[in-house]
């Protein structure tokens, strides 16, 4: 008998799926007419979880799940899935580590830029024939300038790091903010998030939300003021959103560029209806080549556990 997987969310590189049919009794969650009917029946016989970084997995479902080995997140974010209690229970959880930093860094950069050169206004006034009926230079008004903006990230991760890179490149001063200073990281280092928004043109959020949930709020987006662009490509939750909104609606903030949510795929209707956010639909790590190589890991981390073995890529054993 196959190993059985429980899926919890669509694998989108169909190479992938084809083994994983080869390989395993893969029970697609997302696919079941009563999932909570089919976990009453076969949970106990589930050796495998495939989740997404934003599905996670919860205890409750976990527990019912008495003879898991592994489960695998197909993306890096950890915080949907109780990882003291894997601990504890021997389960290893994994992710696919260092597999999509290039893309989701390469978004953020993509959206500050989108957001400060109002580059989805332009393309709908080109689009929508608004060009010919006001061809005058003035009918668009004035963007801003990304290269050197004073950039603030928050959280030097992988992430992190890349943004740093690809923002040094623009000739960006960089600042970040962490848990703590990185010993091998050369960009100035500032403990308190209020001194970098008020000392950042953009804030770039590219940390972990399980330990700094709405961190963002009213008085770090006066901080980033007028002039200043919040970019999140982490975790809607890091952003109390509510704030945002008022923030975008009173011109506090000059714009958002924002690939997360708090409930998603539910946006706000004053973040989807304002002129100052560019919006995209959790994409980050959305290419082919990203999703190739998330999708290998997963792979490699499943057939680890089930051959007994320590996953390369576990987080909690
Ligand atoms: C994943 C994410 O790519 O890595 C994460 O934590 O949130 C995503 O961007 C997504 O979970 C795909 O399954």
């Amino acid at each position: 008998m196959k190993p059985r997987i429980l899926q919890l969310n669509p694998i989108l590189i169909p190479a992938a799926n084809t083994r994983l049919a080869d390989l395993y009794d893969v029970c697609k969650w997302f696919e079941m007419p009563a999932p909570k009917h089919w976990l009453d029946q076969h949970g106990a016989s589930v050796d495998a979880v495939i989740t997404g970084g934003h599905t996670g997995i919860s205890r409750a479902m976990l527990e019912r799940l008495p003879a898991l080995k592994v489960v695998a997140i197909n993306g890096v974010g950890t915080d949907a899935v109780d990882l003291a209690y894997c601990r504890e229970r021997g389960l290893p959880v994994t992710a696919t580590l260092g597999a999509l930093t290039e893309d989701v860094a390469d978004l953020a950069i993509g959206l500050l830029i989108a957001a400060c050169r109002n580059l989805c206004a332009g393309d709908r006034f080109v689009r929508d024939g608004h060009w010919e009926q006001n061809p005058q230079p003035g009918a668009i008004p004035l963007a801003r300038r990304f290269s050197g903006m004073r950039v603030g990230i928050v959280g030097m991760g992988r992430v992190g790091r890349a943004v740093a890179a690809r923002a040094a490149a623009f000739g960006c001063p960089i600042r970040y903010t962490d848990l703590r200073p990185m010993g091998d990281v050369g960009h100035a280092f500032v403990p308190d998030l209020l001194e970098l928004a008020s000392g950042a043109d953009a804030l770039v959020l590219c940390a972990a939300a399980d330990k700094a949930e709405g961190i963002v709020n009213a008085a770090v987006l006066n901080a980033l003021g007028p002039r200043g662009y919040l970019i999140n490509v982490a975790r809607g939750r890091l952003v109390q959103e509510a704030d945002l909104a008022e923030a975008l609606v009173a011109g506090r903030i000059a714009g958002a560029g924002l690939d997360v949510f708090v409930d998603e795929p539910r946006v706000p209707l004053a973040l989807r209806e304002s002129d100052r956010t560019t919006l995209q639909a959790h994409r980050a790590s959305a290419t082919w080549e990203t999703r190739e190589a998330m999708a290998q890991m997963v792979l490699d981390s499943v057939a680890q556990a089930l051959a007994g073995q320590r996953p390369a890529q576990s987080l909690t054993t």
